[in-house]
């Protein structure tokens, strides 16, 4: 019994020791980057964030960015004070650089310019001296996702017609516009606020834009009081300088109202308001005619009788 646990407490102490030993190698910083993937517009810069935590100066490291997808797969190595131009894949050539400044407080974060669609990928940053290593991912050009699902409505209903950015894009200072299928403006976002000044009559003062959640990427319009006009496909649309993206929406919208009325009985009631008159005429219009018809035939009775009376005279 007392043998066993003299046998843990010694593994324990070990166990203790060893972790000791890999921290003061590693001297027990983390390399960490960035969770969430980053997303850019062809053309941009971007700034691929990673760095020691708690800081550990990684001046004197060599700093390796790879991308293990690609041969020769490194992209920015840093050793000794001096960027590395040689290791360098090409297609990167002039395009990359470390914040050499802030090398001494352990951010060792990449920035890269002019990002093309190519640049697409998993980044890796590694420092081989403290045995750390951590990965960012980088996707290019956020597509913009209306719904394949229809959405449905039913007249004088708040809808929200759901379009979003993936991966998940900020933006708010880009231009956002929805539009019907024949082109008219539903709602227009520019310059970080709405433009009213050229919607169309038939969506004025009921279509809103989820500002709060726009740097998430979500440009899903709200439009209030649905009517039947309003059915139909609607594209929602980003833009940034010249670069446009889009996508499609369906509106349905059914005829019966909240309180389960069918909205067309009001045609129906509307037909019904003009038939009762209209019959009423029809048969007064008969009767008059009756009448007329009896009375007509009353008149010439009478004057056949009459003819027939005087016709003698008139054959002479
Ligand atoms: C690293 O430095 C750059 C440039 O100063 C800065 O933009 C970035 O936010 C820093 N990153 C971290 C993780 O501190
Ligand atoms: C966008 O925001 C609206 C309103 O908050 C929400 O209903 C919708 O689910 C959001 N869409 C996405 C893709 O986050
Ligand atoms: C909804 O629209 C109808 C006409 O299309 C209008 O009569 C009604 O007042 C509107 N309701 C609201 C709450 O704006
Ligand atoms: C909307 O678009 C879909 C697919 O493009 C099409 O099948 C449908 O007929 C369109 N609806 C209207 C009302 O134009």
């Amino acid at each position: 019994m007392g043998l066993i646990i003299i046998y843990e407490a010694l593994m324990y102490l070990l166990v203790l020791l060893f972790n000791c030993a890999v921290a003061q190698v590693s001297g027990s910083s983390d390399l960490i980057c960035s969770t969430k993937a980053l997303s850019v517009w062809p053309g941009d810069d971007v700034i691929l964030p990673c760095r020691l935590q708690p800081p550990l100066s990684a001046e004197s490291m060599r700093v390796e960015w790879s991308r293990p997808d690609l041969e020769p797969g490194f992209i920015h190595v840093h050793q000794d004070g001096r960027f590395l131009y040689e290791l360098q894949n090409p297609h990167y050539n002039y395009r990359t650089s470390l914040f050499v400044d802030q090398l001494p407080n352990g951010n060792v974060s990449l920035k890269l310019s002019r990002v093309t669609q190519s640049d697409a990928g998993t980044y890796r940053c590694s420092l081989p001296s403290v045995q750390q290593e951590a990965s960012v991912q980088l996707s290019v050009g956020s597509e913009v996702i209306g719904s394949d699902q229809p959405v449905q409505a039913v007249v004088g209903d708040d809808v929200i017609l759901p379009c979003h950015m993936e991966p998940l894009v900020d933006v708010t200072t880009l231009a956002v516009e929805w539009t019907t299928r024949n082109g008219a403006v539903v709602h227009k976002y520019k310059s970080q606020k709405d433009d009213t000044d050229i919607q169309n009559d038939q969506f004025k003062g009921r279509t809103s834009l989820f500002h709060d959640e726009m740097h998430k990427g979500n440009i899903s319009l709200k439009l209030t009081n649905v009517t039947l006009t309003d059915a139909g496909n609607y594209t929602c649309s980003v833009r940034k300088r010249l670069q446009k993206k889009k996508d499609n929406v369906e509106l349905f919208v059914d005829s019966i109202d909240k309180k389960g009325r069918d909205v067309n009985s009001k045609t129906t009631a509307l037909t019904a308001g003009l038939t009762v008159p209209a019959v009423v005429i029809l048969i007064a219009g008969v009767v008059a005619g009756l009448i007329w018809w009896k009375r007509q035939r009353k008149y010439r009775q009478n004057v056949t009788k009459c003819r027939k009376q005087i016709s003698p005279l008139w054959d002479k």
